[in-house]
């Protein structure tokens, strides 16, 4: 079978590298790697740290780009790909532009396609956007959906979608897990990183920072910027912000934050200082999608700078909690996870709702239509813990995939 494996972003790169580690282990599958170059560092920072040799490499991006015009570049590469390469499937991830049109694109050439991330949903179609729309339209069209959690299954269920359903965990799961046992065993890699980081004052709390969300540009940014100044006045806190390249983002972060003594403003991080980051965190405030399913597994609180998420299952367990994008509110959110001890011990609970770290062998076994074994741990992880006693699932007190969370 061959599969074509479509991305361009920061978050697709992780998430597909472990189902293309997969893919290239298994000799019935010929895996092939389009990377559209929606992103260009934060792209190459990716195919770096997991060694992903892509087959073809186009260049799409463009500074500020419009999603117009980002659509329209993306048709147009993509096209030469699908009709060169024939493949019997096109994989794509998630909700981006890349993974819009690499699918649209593929329906147009009747090429079967695979949503890797599929179910997503939030109640409104403009939250996010365009992502809300994006994921809409892909499972649409889909034939294979590889939903991360049930409820992820439940919601294409109700679309009553033609697709066929596996629930596979997220592979940022397996992502993170690689990761994570990666940075366990090397110490001499942990200390590396470690080093980059000399300016964190280690008797201080370390609240890290990302922001990138489109409906957050503009107003939203300036609201964070003014939380973050706010909070950098309190003597046990310290902020690292690891600011996204989107002009949008950076120049006004830069503006507001710069040069504040205890704010430190970072360039975007590879995925394995980032993961040590994380590692490190007290609390981690962000708009992403995968920081938000990350920071749980590693037991790391997470404010979410959004007033809805198609990611649900963390909030429920107690790990998220959404504050919106009104400086008030980040501002509030934190100092409360400063202040009460408890709370914060309730919402640092090792939870992984979103995956077991299994989801890439499963969505190998659906493409070759071998029986796929689903995940079904995230049922008992949504559901709030009872007491003090924490009931932790199974698969994550094994010692493969025990997520150490390093402290300092
Ligand atoms: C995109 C995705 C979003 C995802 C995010 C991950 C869409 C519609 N949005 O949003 O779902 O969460 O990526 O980060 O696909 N830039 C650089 N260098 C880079 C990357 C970006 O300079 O390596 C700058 C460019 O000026 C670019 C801008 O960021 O034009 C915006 O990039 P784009 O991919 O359009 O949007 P994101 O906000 O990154
Ligand atoms: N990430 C990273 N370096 C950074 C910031 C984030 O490697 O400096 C990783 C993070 O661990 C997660 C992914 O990038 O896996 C999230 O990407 P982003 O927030 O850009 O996109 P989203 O997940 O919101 O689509």
């Amino acid at each position: 079978m061959k599969v074509l494996s479509i991305f361009g972003t920061r978050p697709e790169a992780i998430k597909m590298a472990p189902l293309l580690n997969a893919m290239e282990a298994e000799q019935a599958i010929d895996s092939r790697i389009c990377v559209t170059g929606q992103h260009q560092s934060m792209l190459q920072q990716m195919l770096s740290v997991f060694d992903i040799q892509a087959d073809y490499s186009l260049d799409v991006m463009t500074p500020g780009q419009t999603l117009n015009g980002l659509t329209a570049a993306l048709y147009a590469a993509l096209d030469p790909v699908l009709e060169q390469t024939t493949p019997d499937c096109v994989l794509v991830h998630g909700d981006t532009t890349t993974a819009l049109v690499g699918a649209m694109a593929s329906f147009h050439r009747r090429i079967p396609v695979g949503h890797v991330e599929a179910g997503l949903r939030t109640a409104d179609v403009a939250t996010p956007w365009p992502e809300e729309m994006n994921r809409r339209c892909i499972d649409q069209g889909a034939e294979w959906l590889f939903a991360p959690t049930p409820r992820a299954r439940d919601n294409l269920l109700a679309e009553r979608l033609q697709g066929s359903i596996y629930v596979t965990g997220n592979t940022g799961i397996d992502a993170l897990h690689m990761t994570a046992r990666r940075l366990h065993a090397d110490t001499a890699l942990r200390q590396s990183i470690d080093r980059q980081f000399a300016m964190i004052d280690s008797s201080r709390k370390l609240l890290l920072v990302t922001g990138h969300r489109r409906e957050n540009l503009g107003d939203g940014i300036i609201e964070l910027c003014q939380a973050l100044r706010t909070l950098s006045q309190r003597d046990d806190l310290q902020i690292v912000y690891a600011v996204h390249l989107n002009p949008a983002v950076a120049v006004p972060v830069r503006a507001a934050l710069g040069g504040l003594p205890n704010v430190h403003l970072i360039e975007p991080l590879d995925y394995l200082a980032f993961i040590r980051l994380m590692q490190r965190a007290h609390i981690v405030l962000t708009d992403s999608g995968g920081v938000q399913e990350e920071a749980p597994a590693l037991g790391k609180p997470v404010l979410v700078m959004r007033d809805v998420t198609e990611r649900p299952e963390a909030v429920a367990a107690g790990a998220v909690r959404l504050v919106g994008a009104a400086a008030d509110s980040i501002v509030h959110g934190v100092s409360e996870l400063l202040d009460v001890e408890a709370l914060w011990r309730r919402s640092a609970r090792a939870l992984s709702p979103y995956g077991d770290g299994h989801a890439c062998p499963r969505i190998v076994d659906a493409l070759l239509a071998r029986p796929v074994d689903e995940f079904t741990a995230g049922d008992d992880l949504v559901k709030p813990l009872a007491g003090r006693a924490q009931r932790r699932a199974p698969h994550l007190a094994a010692p493969s995939v025990t997520l150490p969370a390093h402290r300092v």
